[in-house]
């Protein structure tokens, strides 16, 4: 400019340069003002003061037990952690304080902010990004003054303890593009709306997140998301939404690509729907909604989608020929529906495009039928991912799937799958990770030397017929991290390779096989964290056990030897021994075990008294078990009742039954073990009274001390025994406690079900996981005394109650009747008087009665179930005062009566009947009872003799007054 002005005057050509030259001053003076906040790259991102004492009061509001927030001291908190300013205008602009992530959720073990979120945040007006997710915060409910926070473009409030009401105000934020609100993972269904037209106002939005927000009374959702023409995602699964409109006349959602609606209630028709319009969708979830119907054609216009969820729904029929149209899709699920048709047809209709895409395919558990085709079908060419698991399929597994070189994940499981599969099937799945054949009758037979072309991960193969020699292709598969081949027909020794080869596995379950051999000394070097090798051969001693061990599940082998003085496996929670022939004492390093759950010990040769584990290593008292269910069962231990249980405050089953204990029943049982719902020591050698303060455990629904010794009465205050008032069998305590299950995947492993004899309708009937609603009252075989507490008719959910050979006296509780739900009613062999209530016939679930051998007298009461009890007579046997029906004896008059006859006894059994007797008067009567009712057969004789003596005597008495009178008359 200077220059072009050359003919200018000096005078004009001095001023401009001053100014200039005071304008490039100013500049630089407010460029070396600046300087402190410039960066060597030369940005600024120096803190204003305002906003740093902003933070500073919102890091006051908050506990950081992590110190999380070291960083946030110093003057320029734009370096501070989260924090993050404009580097044009200084502003904090970003605050990002999300927790630890961990597979999608939160990871709770590590550290996170608690406290309260203070309104202090409202001083950081140039926010636009503020993440606070997974965070401990107190629970209140979301700050209505974040609606104040204008500038927002992301807010993720997701994860936090929110509860309450989502205020309104947060439709003021209408910059917001990304809003989450999801609770899923801290706590689902904490908060709610119950008007969410504020969300029409947030037109910038693109992506809202709503899961696990109560949403049930909203019925126009649809209109008000509409109103969002730039919304991309929309995720409300698990919303308790309960309408879906069946169109948008005018549809806004011209963006949509991602809707998931999965888990809601809607419960209509499958079509229409207006999701099946929007074009633009490629992600669409609608999962587990009980939306009914057949598949809707109108599927074949979503040319868009991507990945198509449709799972536990009730669509019925095939799936629709239109989708051969869908060439994006890569990802289709619909596990428990009901197409009730052939898997050929449906691999006939799915995408067949030039360019095949579709990698993932789930139908499971949908009523599939038919075979797998013979031939190859382009539709699934490249899958990555078959599961076709409990269907209806049948015939052979075709050679051609060994071709699918993409396969990583094959799950055929339970189907009518047989035939057998060869090296070919798998020669080409390079690739194969998962293979589950578990529950067919498919045979895998290879030749001993093949090396498969895959090195597996999950390996599910249980039932399928591998043996009888150990599949030696295993040995190749060295980085499994869960292997069942249980119950495949292996009879063998277990080889030793297998050790090394399943030392990475988390999971191993051999059971039900007959695999011999024992386990090596090397255990405790694997990483299993479950093993379950019950029900095979095994021999040997218990080794060392893996550090990380969980469950381990022995029983039903030929274990021996004493219990491992060091189990080497502080975590473990479920240890089930029974059925082995271990033997020994109980050592204290069960009490090392401060994790277990679950001790199964039944059935093996144990003996000794139970150590009281008091003091442990360091000589410092210890603390309580974690046991809950404990059984042993049919050993040989002695000693009082173990005071060690003490220790166990969450023992919810104890079964000491058929064991050598003796000694009295301590009051601390009521005062120690308040979670105790079964009680089981019948045939031990018990003796004393039962203590009152048994009767303080309310949950006590099963208490069986039948073949002890035990004296006294009954407490009348055997009424507080809620558990055997109302009905608990559902709870889920007890079915934790008594239904152990592991699971990886969906592959039980160790399935421990209590299995548990019960002595009830005169026969051992074996009891599994239904034992939980047993209700249960057995005192029979002991020498109690004293009347039956009226009280007892107060426990109207027994299922069985035996008092059977004891010495009660008095009447039968007037109200017996109450007791609704008794199947098995046993008060034989007592000294029962007075009539029979009339109420008892009442009882209509009755199949079992048993009131033989008192002195009962009066009228049968008649009606109901007792009409239908088998073998009427023996029930009131041994009462000489009891007439009418169905006795013979009229209530007026005496009858007539026929010799009894013995009822086909056989002499052996008449002949060791007597040698029992003869014992039974040296041994005390009560034993021989006992034996008695262990032996049906000697019971029968005993009855049927007693009752041709009794017979022959009456018959004698009344001819002889027959006679006698007629000689009178005469
Ligand atoms: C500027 O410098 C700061 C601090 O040295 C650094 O953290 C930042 O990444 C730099 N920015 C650019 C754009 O290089
Ligand atoms: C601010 O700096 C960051 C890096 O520190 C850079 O990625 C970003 O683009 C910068 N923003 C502007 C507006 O210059
Ligand atoms: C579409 O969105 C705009 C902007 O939010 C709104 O005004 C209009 O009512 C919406 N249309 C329908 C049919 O809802």
């Amino acid at each position: 400019i200077l220059m072009a002005k050359a003919d200018m005057d000096t005078l004009q050509l001095a001023c401009i340069q001053v100014a200039i030259a005071l304008l490039l001053l100013t500049q630089a003076k407010s460029t070396t003002e600046d300087t402190s906040a410039l960066h060597p790259n030369g940005t600024i991102t120096s803190c204003i003061a305002g906003e740093r004492s902003a933070l500073l009061a919102f890091r006051a509001g908050l506990s950081d037990p992590g110190n999380i927030l070291s960083s946030w001291k110093g003057d320029d908190c734009c370096r501070w952690k989260g924090v993050y300013c404009s580097n044009r205008t200084g502003h904090v602009v970003k605050l990002d304080l999300g927790g630890p992530d961990h597979y999608g959720g939160c990871d709770e073990g590590r550290q996170m902010l608690a406290g309260n979120i203070s309104s202090s945040l409202l001083g950081l007006q140039h926010l636009r990004y503020l993440d606070l997710h997974c965070n401990g915060f107190d629970k209140i409910q979301i700050p209505e003054f974040i609606g104040s926070l204008h500038q927002l473009r992301y807010l993720d409030l997701s994860s936090l303890l929110f509860i309450g009401k989502i205020p309104p105000q947060l439709g003021n934020l209408s910059n917001l593009q990304y809003l989450n609100l999801d609770n899923s993972y801290i706590c689902p269904f904490c908060t709610y709306s119950k008007d969410i037209t504020w969300l029409s106002r947030l037109t910038s939005l693109e992506q809202l997140d709503m899961t696990y927000v109560n949403l049930s009374t909203i019925v126009h959702w649809v209109p008000v998301v509409n109103m969002l023409p730039t919304l991309k995602v929309l995720r409300l699964p698990f919303c308790e939404l309960g309408s879906s409109p069946d169109s948008l006349l005018l549809s806004n959602l011209t963006s949509l690509e991602t809707l998931d609606l999965s888990e809601n209630n809607f419960h209509k028709s499958s079509r229409p729907n207006w999701f099946w319009d929007v074009s633009s969708l490629k992600h669409l979830n609608i999962s587990a909604n009980d939306f009914y119907g057949l598949f809707p054609d109108e599927i074949g216009n979503m040319t868009s989608i991507v990945e198509l969820g449709l799972s536990n729904n009730n669509f019925v029929g095939m799936i629709p020929s239109s989708m051969k149209n869908l060439c994006n899709l890569e990802l289709l699920g619909f596990p428990f529906n009901n197409i009730n048709g052939s898997i050929q047809e449906l691999f006939n209709r799915l995408p067949s495009c030039s360019q095949n895409k579709l990698q993932w395919l789930d139908a499971s558990n949908c009523s599939l039928t038919g075979s797998l085709p013979t031939t190859p079908v382009d539709s699934i060419i490249n899958l990555s991912h078959l599961q076709l698991r409990n269907n209806r399929l049948g015939g052979h597994v075709p050679v051609w799937l060994g071709e699918l070189t993409n396969l990583a994940m094959l799950d055929l499981s339970s189907n009518n799958l047989d035939g057998v599969m060869h090296e070919g099937h798998f020669s080409r799945l390079e690739k194969l990770y998962t293979l589950d054949l578990s529950d067919n009758s498919i045979a895998i037979t290879v030749s001993p030397t093949w090396v498969p072309p895959f090195s597996l991960r999950e390996i599910y193969l249980r039932s399928c017929q591998l043996g009888p020699k150990f599949p030696v292709w295993l040995r190749w598969q060295k980085q499994v991290r869960a292997l069942d081949i249980s119950n495949t027909s292996i009879n063998d020794m277990v080889p030793d390779w297998l050790w090394f080869a399943a030392s990475s596995a988390g999971f191993l379950n051999l059971r039900d096989n007959q695999i011999k051999g024992v386990l090596p000394s090397t255990m405790e070097f694997m990483h299993a964290q479950e093993m379950d090798f019950s029900s095979n051969q095994l021999g040997g001693p218990i080794p060392k056990l893996p550090l990380n061990l969980i469950g381990l599940d022995l029983s039903r082998n030929n274990i021996v030897g004493p219990l491992p003085s060091d189990f080497g496996a502080p975590w473990l929670e479920t240890l089930v021994l029974y059925d082995n022939m271990i033997s020994g004492g109980i050592p204290s390093s069960l009490c090392k075990l401060r994790s277990l759950q679950l001790l199964d010990l039944s059935g093996n040769n144990l003996n000794g008294s139970i150590t009281d584990c008091v003091v442990n290593e360091s000589g410092t008292d210890m603390t309580s078990l974690s046991i809950i269910n404990l059984s042993f069962r049919n050993n040989s231990l002695s000693g009082e009742f173990p005071s060690l249980l003490q220790k166990c405050p969450q023992l919810i089953f104890l079964d000491l039954g058929l064991n050598q204990f003796s000694g009295a029943l301590p009051a601390w049982i009521g005062e120690k073990l308040l979670s105790l719902s079964f009680l089981r020591l019948r045939s031990n050698m018990f003796y004393g009274h039962i203590p009152v303060k048994l009767t303080k455990l309310v949950n006590l629904q099963y208490l069986d001390l039948a073949y002890n010794n035990i004296s006294g009465s009954i407490p009348r205050s055997i009424g507080n025994c809620t558990g055997m008032r109302q009905a608990r069998g559902n709870s889920d305590n007890l079915r934790y406690a008594l239904n152990t299950f592991f699971q990886l995947g969906e592959n039980k492993l160790v399935d421990y079900t209590e299995n548990l004899t019960v002595l009830m309708k005169g026969q051992e009937r074996l009891y599994t996981g239904e034992i939980i609603y047993m209700v249960n009252l057995d005192l029979s075989c002991n020498s109690l005394t004293g009347e039956i507490p009226e009280e007892i008719s107060t426990l109207i959910e027994l299922k069985n109650l035996n008092l059977s050979w004891n010495s009660f006296n008095g009447k039968i509780p007037e109200n017996v009747g109450a007791l609704m739900q008794v199947e098995s009613l046993d008060l034989s062999h007592n000294d029962l008087s007075g009539e029979i209530p009339s109420s008892l016939s009442a009882l209509t679930s009755l199949s079992r009665l048993n009131l033989s051998y008192n002195n009962l007298k009066g009228k049968i009461p008649a009606g109901n179930q007792l009409q239908t009890l088998e073998d009427p007579t023996s029930i009131y046997i041994g009462n000489p005062g009891l007439c009418g029906p169905p006795l013979s004896q009229n209530c007026s008059s005496k009858p007539e009566q026929i010799p009894g006859e013995y009822h086909g006894v056989a002499i052996d059994d008449v002949v060791s009947f007597f040698l029992a007797l003869g014992s039974g008067f040296v041994m005390g009567l009560w034993v021989v009872f006992c034996t008695f009712l262990f032996k049906r057969r000697w019971r029968a004789a005993w009855y049927s003799l007693c009752d041709s003596l009794y017979d022959w005597v009456y018959v004698q008495v009344a001819v002889t007054w027959t006679s006698l009178r007629g000689k009178n008359n005469g």
